[in-house]
């Protein structure tokens, strides 16, 4: 068992849980997501790692309840735990390639909306530890979604906050902020934006227009996250690429948003599979049985 060492209520449905499992704290990279389940029944679901503890052993995970797998998630206790927590999987971010000294020289920006703010912070707590203070935009709908900000404002450059309805921070969707940046005569040589796939969308439409090169996370498109069921499934400058195995990470200016956005809603019925199955032959569309 991965023991609940710690849980907190975020905001109304986003729960914050630090686990027991030394193995994948003491191994994983940013970037890099987990697999966890509740029991032998429970459905597998992948989750971005928020954050780790080598010296406790321990993985901080966030998610929202969305669906029953997550319900059934929440009502853990502390002491309580997971049957399954396996990773880290997928491949960590590239930043993690380059050297400290590249990365000084670079001004990166982060882009983080609602639950993909989770994401974020460890690639930011993780420049923060060599010395390369990164800009974050975070959005949230409203101020009692926001999560993570005293955690981010520890680690980042300087952090923009924005909600739609204007209820804090500045007002707007992410995309203004980066446009008020850019206008207010700041640089950036890379966006890394997390959050969901309409707002990746939108960032990178609005990014390629400013020539800003921008990786997104496409960990919302993930199913059983084992490269197994075919959800993941995304053109990625014209080729074929799985998220949960040649990701999460992806070059967002050559993601094809709009097929990925259309698989994602296909996926969840059956009806829907069965067409994608028609449409792009037979492998991956459910075979292994892991997503029902
Ligand atoms: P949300 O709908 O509250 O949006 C968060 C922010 O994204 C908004 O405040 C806004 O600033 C921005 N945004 C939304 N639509 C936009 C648009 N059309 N143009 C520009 N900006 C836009 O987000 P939420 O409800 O917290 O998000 C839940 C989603 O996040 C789920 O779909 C989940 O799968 C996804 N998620 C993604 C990751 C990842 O790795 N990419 C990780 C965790 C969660
Ligand atoms: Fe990638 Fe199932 S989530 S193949």
């Amino acid at each position: 068992m991965y023991k609940i060492i710690k849980k907190q209520l975020l905001t109304s449905n986003i729960y914050l849980m630090e686990v027991e499992a030394p193995r994948v704290a003491k191994s994983c990279k940013p970037g890099q997501f987990v697999i966890v389940r509740t029991d032998d029944e429970g459905e597998r679901i992948p989750l971005t790692i928020c954050d780790n503890d080598a010296f406790k052993g321990t993985i901080t995970i966030v998610f929202q309840t969305v669906g029953a797998g997550t319900k059934i998630m929440a009502e853990l206790k502390e002491g309580e735990g997971f049957k399954d927590f396996v990773g880290p999987l997928g491949q960590p971010s590239e930043l993690c390639n380059e050297s400290v000294e590249d990365l000084k020289k670079k001004k990166i920006l982060f882009v983080a909306g609602g639950v993909g703010t989770a994401p974020v912070y460890p690639q930011v707590k993780w420049l923060h530890s060599i010395g390369v203070d990164a800009d974050v935009i975070v959005g949230s709908k409203t101020k009692d979604l926001l999560i993570l900000e005293d955690e981010m404002k520890a680690v980042a450059g300087n952090l923009y906050i924005t909600t739609d309805d204007g209820s804090y921070g500045r007002s707007g969707m992410v995309t203004k902020v980066i446009e008020d940046l850019v206008n207010e005569g700041n640089k950036y040589d890379v966006c890394i934006a997390i959050g969901p796939m309409i707002m990746m969308k939108f960032v990178c439409l609005l990014t390629k227009k400013l020539e800003i090169p921008t990786v997104v996370s496409l960990n919302p498109i993930m199913v059983d996250g084992t490269g197994m069921c075919g959800a993941c499934r995304v053109s990625v400058g014209g080729k074929i690429k799985f998220a949960c195995v040649d990701g999460p990470e992806f070059d967002g200016h050559e993601v094809n948003f709009d097929e990925a956005m259309r698989r994602q809603t296909l996926y969840k019925t059956a009806e829907g599979r069965a067409l994608l199955k028609y449409e792009e032959g037979d492998t991956h569309h459910g075979g292994c049985g892991n997503c029902n």
